[in-house]
């Protein structure tokens, strides 16, 4: 498996993959198994897997600790080459942002797409995110990318940007990976530290299946916002007494393209959470049925 840091020793490199197909998978590092399933997926449909780990300033914001972002860096080269990939790209926030974070030339994804959820909660975070995603396609110069569901405003938002501004990469979803008991995998759970803490974050999937459930038993259409405030309401009283406080941030449906609101729940809208478990903050998303 090939180790580059710096974007010249990966396009010398590239040039020798002329003629076959790369696939990359961007990552912030810190793989889980939500990481690895998108590594195998992205093995099945490319002759060559490129994995990106890079911690980008970018996308932090000020509150948010970029310092303290888990970087286990020998752990993640090991499952990288466990999982058969050619090659991983690892730079330093210098290789990639060799001007600082100004002066830089960004990607700017539509108001329409950032200003409600995330985006809503996380100024300046998908400008961030799709930038360097922008830059990781033109140094990496994949074929295919694969992005995790887990992070469907993201997805749609990488989505829109490679349709507006032509950008030659198919982007291919991956289901989102969860634990035996319905637990989005992400790099956050390992903050959930107590019992009590890992129990209440089921909550999140807790609602999403019951939306699912909810229309499966409706058939058709249900309202959205009567529906999803009943779930609400019914998976967190359990928590109202407990010591460890349970505070939901957003909970809507939305259309999974445009990421606008809905009215109703209905197969093909996609139902989005983000919650705290005391002071972790989690998001998960299901798509219905
Ligand atoms: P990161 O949080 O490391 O996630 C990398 C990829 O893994 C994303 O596409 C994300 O959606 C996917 N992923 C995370 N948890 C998953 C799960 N449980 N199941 C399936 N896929 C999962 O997302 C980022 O990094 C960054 O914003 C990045 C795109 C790399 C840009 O910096």
């Amino acid at each position: 498996m090939f180790l580059f840091t710096t974007v010249a020793a990966y396009r010398s490199q590239r040039r020798a993959w002329q003629g076959k197909t790369v696939a990359l998978v961007p990552t912030m590092g810190a793989l889980h198994e939500g990481h690895r399933a998108l590594i195998r997926h992205a093995r099945s449909v490319a002759d060559v897997v490129v994995v990106s780990i890079f911690v980008n300033p970018l996308q932090f914001g000020p509150q948010e600790d970029l310092a303290a972002y888990p970087r286990p860096k020998e752990q993640d080269l090991a499952s990288c080459e466990a999982l058969g990939v050619d090659a991983v790209f690892y730079p330093h926030p210098s290789e990639m942002y060799p001007d600082g974070p100004e002066p830089l030339t960004r990607v700017i994804p539509p108001a329409s797409m950032t200003e409600h959820f995330c985006g809503a909660f996380r100024p300046g975070h998908f400008e961030g995110v799709a930038t360097v995603v922008l830059k990781l396609f033109s140094i990496v110069q994949p074929d295919v990318a694969v992005f995790g569901e887990k992070d469907a405003q993201q997805l749609a938002i990488i989505q829109k940007m490679t349709h507006d501004l032509n950008v030659p990469v198919r982007i291919v979803p991956h289901p989102t990976l969860r634990d035996e008991r319905g637990l989005a995998l992400s790099s956050r759970n390992q903050y959930l530290k107590t019992p009590q803490e890992q129990e209440a974050a089921l909550c999140l999937s807790q609602i999403l299946f019951g939306a699912q459930q909810a229309l499966a038993e409706a058939g058709g259409s249900l309202p959205a916002k009567e529906t999803l405030d009943r779930l609400q309401a019914a998976v967190l009283a359990p928590w109202e007494c407990s010591p460890v406080s349970v505070r939901v941030q957003y909970l809507a449906a939305v259309d999974p393209v445009t990421f606008q609101p809905v009215a109703q729940l209905r197969p093909g809208v996609r139902v989005l959470i983000a919650a705290y478990v005391n002071q972790v903050r989690l998001i998960d998303n299901c798509l219905l049925t």
